[in-house]
Formats: structure tokens, C-alpha cells, sequence
């Protein structure tokens, strides 16, 4: 019963949603309730925006979502809160994000050699921008770091290892340019 208690405790004050923190994920179901816990954990939640069930975020307060985003199941925002002006993730106005999307803003340390990775700590982190109007297919990877330009397309099942320009599509991985849409 006091594990309960304090499962409920921790899902209401962490730094998370997802279905790994059952006592606040179960609003995503509901749209009202939806917004307002969105609201209330990401550094900025836009109007009309829509983070759909089962999908992980860690770190929200170093989030920020735009107007009418839409943000598919399965999807992975992870963001970095160990600095507080880097480590973040932006999702500008009007980007549509598909299912079962990863966005990273940080790595492992690995230089020491010999040295499993688990003890090496962290690089620093680097911010993640998805500028207005992108869209990103499913089973994508977003590496630390990129910039996804404005209205550009990342293909289903990309690994966007650098940041992409604006107006264009791209896909594979690493992923390249595959269309020009100016
Ligand atoms: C990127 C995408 C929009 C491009 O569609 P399109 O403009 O019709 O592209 P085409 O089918 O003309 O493909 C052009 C070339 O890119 C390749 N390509 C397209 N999408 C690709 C992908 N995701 N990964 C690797 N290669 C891809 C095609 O094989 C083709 O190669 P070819 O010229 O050697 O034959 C589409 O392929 C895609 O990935 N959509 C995402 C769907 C999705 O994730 N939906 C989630 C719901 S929000």
C-alpha cells in the first residue's frame, strides 16, 4: 500500500509522462485532461496541440511544444535537464510527428577505454529543433543535436544523423536529401 502511495506520488510530481507513470498517463486518453496535464509538465504546450497514449516523454520541463502539434503513440521525446540552457527539445507550430519516434539530445560518454559506458557519464547535451511545419515518419531517429527545417519531410524509418535544411524530403540512414520541395 505505501509503494502505491508513493508510485501515485512520483507520477504526479516527476519530470515524465508515459505508460511507465500509469496515474498520469491514463489523461492522455481524454482530451480536456490531456491539455491540462500537458500544460502543467512541458516548459510550453501550444493550443490544439495532441500528445497521443503510449507515448514517453522524459524531462517535459525542458519541452516545448507548439500550436496543433500532433505527436503519434509510441513516440519517445527525451530530453536532457542536467543544464538549464541546453538539453532542450523545441516543436515549433504545425509539426506532425508519426508513430514510434525517437528525439535524443544527448549521448553517453565513451572515451575512456576499458571503461564500461555505464560509468562514464554523459556528453554534454545539445538542442533538438523541429521547425514549423515539419513532419517526421514513423520509426524515425532524431539524433542529439539536429534541426529539422521548416516544412521538410523525414522519410518513415530515417536516422537523421545531421540537420536537414528547409522544403526538402528526406529518408534512409544515414538519411540523405531524396526530394527538393522549393
Ligand atoms: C518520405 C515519403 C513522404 C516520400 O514519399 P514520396 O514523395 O511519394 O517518395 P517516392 O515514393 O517517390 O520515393 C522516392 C525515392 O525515395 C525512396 N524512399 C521513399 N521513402 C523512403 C523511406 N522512408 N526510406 C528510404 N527510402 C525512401 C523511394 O524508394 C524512392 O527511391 P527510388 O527513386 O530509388 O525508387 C514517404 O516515402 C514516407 O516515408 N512517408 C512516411 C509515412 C509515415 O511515416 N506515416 C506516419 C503517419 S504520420
Amino acid at each position: 500500500m505505501i509503494g502505491l502511495i508513493k508510485k501515485i506520488k512520483f507520477d504526479i510530481k516527476s519530470d515524465r509522462l508515459g505508460p511507465d507513470c500509469p496515474f498520469t498517463h491514463w489523461r492522455l486518453f481524454f482530451k480536456k485532461e490531456m491539455t491540462t496535464i500537458c500544460k502543467k509538465k512541458f516548459l510550453s504546450f501550444g493550443e490544439n496541440a495532441e500528445i497521443r497514449p503510449y507515448s514517453f516523454i522524459v524531462n517535459c520541463s525542458k519541452i516545448s511544444i507548439g500550436n496543433r502539434v500532433v505527436i503519434r503513440p509510441g513516440t519517445m521525446l527525451f530530453a536532457d535537464n542536467r543544464f538549464p540552457d541546453k538539453g532542450k527539445i523545441t516543436i515549433e507550430n504545425d509539426v506532425l510527428i508519426g508513430s514510434g519516434v525517437h528525439i535524443y539530445v544527448s549521448n553517453h560518454a565513451y572515451g575512456k577505454k576499458g571503461v564500461p559506458i555505464i560509468e562514464q557519464g554523459h556528453f554534454d547535451p545539445q538542442d533538438t529543433i523541429l521547425k514549423k511545419g515539419c513532419w517526421i515518419g514513423a520509426n524515425s531517429v532524431l539524433l542529439p543535436g539536429v534541426v529539422i527545417g521548416e516544412n521538410s519531410i523525414v522519410g518513415a524509418g530515417s536516422i537523421v544523423t545531421k540537420s536537414i535544411p528547409a522544403n526538402v524530403v528526406v529518408a534512409g540512414n544515414p538519411a540523405k536529401t531524396i526530394k527538393n520541395l522549393s
